[in-house]
């Protein structure tokens, strides 16, 4: 399954004498939740990234916190040992390599932390910050109740909602950062802070696409909705220009204003496999309503079937799920935002991608997906400069993914030329957004400089308040750095 192992094997080698020593000393301070190379524990670990890119990092050890206590006593050794570089992980669905695992340093596995608590009054959902989405989705279902997380099986708390989060709800609500109430959080020093809208109020706010910059989060208070069923339905079409066209008008008018309905979400799919193209509408409706009239003109246009059901939140994610590969060998995706154009302008973009794609034509085991969403409509309570209440931005989501990493160079090479090609058409008809979404981005992308130069002030100002040293910016190093290396 994983034909790295030779590379896994050559990175055991680099682990630090001081990464050696803390993961030592850490055993003996906090015995049993330390394990090393060549272990069940750290083999399960290892293995349950999405990517393969980040199964090719080998930490010195794997951490497992069970309590916030434990996560504040590994912060104060892991500062004061050496210069042991450490990672922070949730679900492990980030798909570029050092997201959240860390070659030679140690990897803190936060899944240990995903207890479940409701407020007496059913609106807040009390989330241990190592909970996966979709343990979570089940536990909720008896109180017709759910929280905004992932959309497909394995998705972690810790990465979905410190970067953004897009949900069922998002139309209705934003992202799923713009619904925390409260985060408990171990900052550099070990210190554990709670931070809200009334204390810590700016760390509060910097939590909301912060990402891993300003500590590790041990608990995230989220507001819980109110939803019982809800309506999914799949449909795949045949690939033809008559297709891609009815779908290109009914996109363009689905992201009207005046069309908008704060209730429905959806995706549209357009996808290139080993065996030639494809295009699928996913399509969510958070109310407990059988085929909206708001998706009309997508089920209207001859189709070869798929899903449609009335059902929980749970079932629709494991559902939805099949879609989608379960674990990559490797992975590499882009996104970027823009205002809706005309259907014309998405046949456009289709057409740029359709032309440019068939370059990966041999590659093996290549899946690509190029998914156009409607955007959150955030009300604003984040770091991402956004406008507020706006309901016709749109998202791109395009991912590869495909098994051998000989074919990274040029899977990587043709994905930027396709994106570069769109970027610059939207650009000259002055579509394009500058905004980036982070739990969709490559590294590579500029993400936090696109939220706007004094958010990113902003950003590096609570950096300085909370983690003078530069815990996170130097100690962690995976991840949108606030300051210029
Ligand atoms: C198949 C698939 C489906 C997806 N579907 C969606 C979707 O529906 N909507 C959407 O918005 N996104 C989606 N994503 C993207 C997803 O939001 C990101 O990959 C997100 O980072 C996943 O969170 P994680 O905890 O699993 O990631 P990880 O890779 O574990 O972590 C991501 C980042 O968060 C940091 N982090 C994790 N936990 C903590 C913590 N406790 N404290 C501080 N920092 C922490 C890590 O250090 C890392 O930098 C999807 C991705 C995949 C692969
Ligand atoms: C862990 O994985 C390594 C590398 O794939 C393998 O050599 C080893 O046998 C595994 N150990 C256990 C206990 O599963
Ligand atoms: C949940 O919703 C269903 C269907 O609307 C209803 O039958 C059930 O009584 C509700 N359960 C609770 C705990 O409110
Ligand atoms: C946005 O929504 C969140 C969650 O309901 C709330 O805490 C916040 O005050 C709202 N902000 C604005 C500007 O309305
Ligand atoms: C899809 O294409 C196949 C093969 O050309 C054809 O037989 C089928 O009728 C088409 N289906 C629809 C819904 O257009
Ligand atoms: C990866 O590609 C190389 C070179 O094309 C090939 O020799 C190898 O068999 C491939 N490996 C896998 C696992 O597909």
């Amino acid at each position: 399954m994983y034909p790295f192992a030779l590379c896994l094997l050559a990175a055991v080698s680099s682990v630090s004498a001081s990464t050696a020593q803390t993961c030592k000393t850490l055993d003996a301070k906090i015995p049993g939740r330390v394990s090393y190379p060549d272990s069940t524990a750290y083999n399960a670990s290892i293995s349950s990234y999405y990517s393969g890119q980040e199964r090719d990092l080998n930490p010195g050890c794997i951490f497992r916190p069970t309590s916030t206590s434990e996560v504040s006593q590994f912060i104060k050794l892991v500062t004061s040992s050496g210069n042991t570089q450490f990672a922070v992980r949730g679900g492990g669905h980030t798909l570029w390599p050092g997201a959240a695992n860390v070659d030679g340093g140690i990897t803190v596995d936060m899944r240990a932390m995903n207890s479940l608590s409701l407020s007496e009054d059913h609106k807040i959902a009390h989330l241990g910050a190592g909970a996966v989405f979709s343990d979570i989705y089940p536990q909720l279902t008896p109180y017709n109740l759910t929280v905004m997380g992932g959309r497909v099986p394995g998705i972690g708390a810790g990465g979905f909602v410190t970067g953004g989060g897009i949900t069922f709800l998002s139309r209705k609500h934003g992202f799923s950062c713009d619904n925390v109430y409260g985060y408990e959080v171990v900052l550099a020093s070990g210190k554990v802070v709670y931070a809200s809208q009334s204390s810590n109020s700016d760390l509060w706010l910097a939590l909301k696409g912060g990402s891993n910059n300003f500590g590790i989060i041990t608990r995230f208070d989220l507001a819980a909705f109110p939803l019982g069923n809800m309506w999914y339905s799949d449909l795949s079409y045949n690939y033809t220009d008559s297709v891609l066209s009815a779908n290109a008008k009914a996109f363009s008018k689905f992201m009207k204003p005046a069309n908008y309905d704060s209730a429905a979400m959806m995706g549209m799919f357009v996808y290139y496999t080993n065996q030639g193209f494809g295009v699928s509408n996913a399509m969510w409706y958070v109310e407990d309503v059988a085929n909206p009239k708001v998706y009309d003109a997508f089920t209207q246009i001859p189709n070869l079937g798929g899903v449609s059901e009335l059902a929980t939140v749970d079932k629709v994610v494991n559902d939805f799920g099949q879609n989608l590969p379960a674990t990559t060998g490797r992975s590499y995706q882009l996104t970027f935002t823009f205002n809706n154009p005309p259907a014309s302008v998405y046949l456009q973009l289709i057409q740029i991608w359709e032309k440019r794609i068939t370059a990966l034509s041999k590659v093996e085991g290549l899946f690509i997906e190029f998914l156009f969403q409607p955007q959150p409509v955030t009300n604003g309570t984040n770091m991402f400069g956004l406008t507020p209440g706006k309901t016709d931005y749109v998202l791109i989501d395009m991912t590869a993914a495909y098994d051998n990493a000989s074919d990274d160079a040029l899977v990587e090479s043709v994905i930027n030329d396709i994106v570069k090609q769109q970027r610059a058409l939207l650009k000259s008809s002055k579509y394009l957004v500058d905004f980036i979404y982070l739990n969709y981005a490559d590294i590579s992308q500029n993400v936090l400089s696109t939220w706007g130069a004094g958010n990113l002030a902003k950003l590096q100002a609570v950096s300085k308040k909370y983690d003078p040293k530069g815990v996170f910016q130097t100690r962690s190093p995976g991840g949108y750095k606030l300051f210029k290396k």
